[in-house]
């Protein structure tokens, strides 16, 4: 949600969750009882929540893991569209995929606002003093853009070290589905640099349209040619 919604849309925002919230809600018992090994099935298999926190939780799980994979894949093609360099040295090479992974996960921006905390106690962070109840906005991106960080951080570079990214954040709230999104993200840049050497983009990347208004960066979209 951002400045960039209208009442209407807002609106219907909260009837798209709701449609969500009664998907699951209906088709919990399926979820849990059908075929495959997942987590949800063993969640409810060991009793650990009551089936109200379940479907709050597969609920939590698909917004938190749809919008935010859809979103960085797409502005990640556009970074790697950026610099063919990095497609050809993949395609030689898939070895040097994950590193390339761990790169556009530094230098790819997600989010347009910023990862939220609610401070529990008066703090010091080197000289700003937040107090206890007040909200705080943290800039992941920023952080993966800091020149005390990384150097030359604007600078797309797969062959840097990455350690330390925050990509997936940090902490207690560690994007738990970092392993499924860094395959997803492996096999973008597979695919990518295996079925689509020509593939290049038709505007001047400053061209590009971006979406306004949503929690997450991404373009509107990719005008490619090949
Ligand atoms: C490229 C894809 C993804 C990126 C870049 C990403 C990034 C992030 C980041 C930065 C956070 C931390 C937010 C914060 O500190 O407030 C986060 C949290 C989270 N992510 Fe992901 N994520 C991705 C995909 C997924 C997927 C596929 C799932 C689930 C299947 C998922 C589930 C979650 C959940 C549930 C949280 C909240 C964790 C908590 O607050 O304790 N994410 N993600």
């Amino acid at each position: 949600m951002g400045p960039g919604l209208s009442r209407y849309e807002l609106a219907d925002l909260s009837t798209a969750q709701e449609k969500i919230y009664r998907f699951f809600l209906r088709r919990l018992p399926d979820l849990t009882t059908g075929p495959g090994d997942h987590l949800l099935a063993k969640i409810s298999a060991a009793d650990a929540l009551d089936q109200r926190d379940l479907v709050v939780f597969a609920v939590m799980m698909f917004m938190a893991g749809y919008r935010t994979s859809a979103s960085f894949l797409a502005g990640a093609i556009v970074t790697l569209l950026r610099h063919p360099d990095t497609l050809s040295a993949a395609r030689a090479d898939p070895e040097l995929i994950p590193a390339i992974v761990e790169e556009l996960l530094r230098y790819t921006p997600m989010a347009t606002g910023g990862a939220k905390r609610l401070a529990t106690a008066d703090t010091d962070l080197n000289g700003l003093e937040i107090k206890a109840g007040e909200l705080v906005l943290v800039s992941l991106e920023a952080a993966n853009h800091d020149p005390a960080a990384f150097s030359h951080p604007d600078t797309f570079n797969p062959g840097r070290d990455t350690s330390g990214h925050l990509g997936f954040g940090h902490g207690a709230h560690f994007c738990p589905g970092n392993r499924l999104a860094r395959m997803q993200i492996h096999a973008m840049v597979t695919a990518l640099a295996d079925h689509s050497p020509a593939l290049r983009l038709a505007v001047p990347p400053h061209d590009l349209r971006w979406v306004n208004g949503a929690a997450f960066r991404t373009p509107q979209a990719i005008p490619v040619t090949w």
